[in-house]
Formats: structure tokens, sequence, C-alpha cells
């Protein structure tokens, strides 16, 4: 069945766009390049994907430059509902940052506060903002300003450092900074990407602010993405990894063998356009490997095992070449 997860409304984080899907891709580094974003955008209509994300660009004691920027942006398709997210911790190499990604036509701001990698966390930035709410405040403020109503700036936040005692206060200093949606992956920086997750946290955020808030964290189905927002009231969801293992859970349909071959045949010649090496190729095809759903394609856990095993790029494409044949036959 297709859940109608949209509304007639436009979204209101892409004004102007025909975007009306409350479900969004996350950001994910090393995964959504411009490559695997135009895939699945490709893949779904405005009324089952509301739009995505770049991975986050690391912003240190300089403005980003409209080159670097563009390098995250990739080649652009007009309209297409791509945000850029920025991390960083440093006030005015921010708003540059913003700016001059506005100049370039991008057309909402994102903030991760939500980065648990240590890089992050010595800069101040990323999750480590997650123990001042004050200065997350402070951070989106000054992007708000820098961007002065040019595009939407958002937030995204873990529930918490070490714990989700403050999810409210987080959520409540994103709003105060003029934050036009709140992303909460309900998992504590301390939580990783452990398995199982706490949507009543995203509930608690919901009830304390008025912007809309996107619930994350294991929306894994199809079905899930009604699920979180019945549970938490959240008025977006937010897909990670269940879009690596099924990049058309967003509509839920169910996708022939042949179609789930061509998505990963199309991701590699893709890239290989792009400038990618085969064994560059070959890891980023591997990443969709290990969290495939979709069955057909990858038959059982075995498969899947001696797929991730391969060293070798090119025996793996071939070896992916081959099960499409099998399935083709
Ligand atoms: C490989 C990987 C890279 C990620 N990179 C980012 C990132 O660049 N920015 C960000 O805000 N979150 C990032 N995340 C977190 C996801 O956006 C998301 O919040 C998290 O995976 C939980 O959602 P899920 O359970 O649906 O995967 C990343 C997660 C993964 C697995």
């Amino acid at each position: 069945m297709v859940l109608p997860l949209s509304s007639p409304q436009p979204s209101p984080i892409w004004p102007g766009l025909p975007f009306t899907s409350r479900n969004l891709l996350a950001p994910m580094e090393g995964v959504t390049d411009p490559v695997f974003r135009s895939l699945v955008l490709a893949r779904q209509t405005p009324e089952v994907l509301g739009g995505t994300y770049t991975e986050f660009l690391r912003v240190l004691d300089r403005p980003r430059q409209p080159i670097e920027i563009e390098r995250m942006l990739g080649p652009r398709t007009p309209g297409a509902p791509v945000g850029i997210q920025l991390m960083g911790a440093d006030l005015d190499a921010l708003g540059g940052s913003a700016r001059n990604a506005v100049e370039l036509g991008v057309p909402l701001i994102d903030l991760n506060f939500g980065c648990p990698a240590k890089g992050a966390l010595r800069g101040c930035a990323g999750a480590a903002q997650l123990k001042d709410p004050a200065g997350l405040e402070r951070v989106v403020a000054s992007v708000v300003r820098a961007v002065d109503g040019a595009v939407p700036v958002t937030a995204k936040i873990r529930a918490g450092y070490d714990h989700a005692d403050d999810v409210e206060d987080l959520a409540r200093a994103a709003e105060a900074g003029g934050a036009a949606m709140l992303t909460v992956h309900a998992r504590t920086r301390a939580e990783g990407y452990s398995p199982g997750v706490d949507w009543t946290r995203i509930a608690r955020a919901v009830s304390a602010v008025s912007i809309p808030v996107c619930g994350n964290g294991d929306v894994d189905t199809h079905a899930k993405l009604r699920t979180i927002r019945d549970e938490t009231g959240c008025a977006f969801a937010m897909v990670g990894r269940g879009a690596l293992g099924n990049p058309w859970i967003f509509s839920g349909e169910s996708v022939s063998a042949t179609e789930q071959a061509r998505f990963l045949s199309d991701y590699v010649d893709a890239m290989c356009r792009e400038g990618a090496a085969i064994q560059g190729a070959a890891a980023r095809v591997k990443q969709l490997i290990k969290h495939w759903t979709l069955g057909v394609l990858i038959p059982d856990e075995e498969t899947r095992l001696e797929l991730m095993r391969e060293k070798d790029g090119e025996v793996l494409l071939t070896r992916i070449a081959g099960l499409v044949q099998l399935v083709r036959d």
C-alpha cells in the first residue's frame, strides 16, 4: 500500500518548489553525494520524497569558497530540493559560507549538530554543540542573520550528548535561534548508531516547540514513515540507512530485480563518469550492498558477505553484473 505521506501544501522548507512530501532523505557523508542523491530523487516523485541535503561541509575558521560549495553540490538539476549542510563553530566563517551558498542558488541551509566524529568534537562542532544549548542557539541565530531571510535555515540535532534529558532545551534553542525546521535524530552522541531507538525523545521535542520537527532514527521500512509521525507527532520524517537498503522506501513500491540492478549499474556508471576510480566505485556500491533489504538481488546473507569480502573492485563489479544477469535470466 502506498501511504499518502504528502500534504497538498508546498513544503515549508522549500518555498516555491512543488515538493509536497514530508519525507526527507538524510544527509550521509560518503553516501549522499551528488550521484546517489540524483539517482534517488529521479526515481521518486515530489509527492513521496520531499527533498534532501548534501553531506556535511565542515567549516573551520574561514568561509567556504564558492568552488568548495559547488563541489559538494555537484551538477545541479534546476528545482531539485537539495539543501547544503554546514558544520562548524566559527560564527563568521559559518555566516560567510552560508552567504556564499545562497549566492550560488542553494535553496536551504541545514546546520549539523549531531556529528559524533572525533575531529568535529575536537573543533567544538557537530555533536559537541549539544552540550551547550545557548551556544547552539547563537550558531543558528548568526546563520539566520547572515542569510537575512533569503533561504530557510534548519538544524539537525541528536537527542543529546551523553543523555537525552535536555532534548526540549535543545529544541527550544534551535527554535529561538530562528530555525525553520528541526530534525531530531533520536539517538544521543553516546549511543552512536547502536540498534534500538527511542522515538519518545522526538515526541518531547515536538511538544517543546512550534516549528515543524522532523523525526529521524531507524525509519527502515515504508510503513515506519507513517508510524514515526503517528507516534511522535512529527511533521517530517527522515530516512538515512533505510534508503541505502531500499532507495524506493519513500514510495513503498515493490521493485523488480531488473530495476534494482539498473539502480546499481547506473550508480557505478555515473560515479565512473564523474571520475571515480573503479575501487572507489566498488567501495560505494558495497555501502549499498551492506544495507540492501530488497531481497531479490541479494537473496541471502551468504551472498551479501561474499560480496562485502571482495577486495578487488573489478571483480566485485563483475560479480554484481553476474547477479544481475542471473535475475534477468
Ligand atoms: C554513513 C553515514 C554518514 C552520515 N553523515 C551525516 C552527515 O553528513 N550529516 C548528518 O547530519 N548526519 C549524518 N549521518 C546521520 C544520518 O543523517 C541519520 O541521522 C542517522 O543515520 C540516523 O538515521 P537512520 O537510522 O535512518 O540511518 C550519517 C549517518 C551515516 C550512517
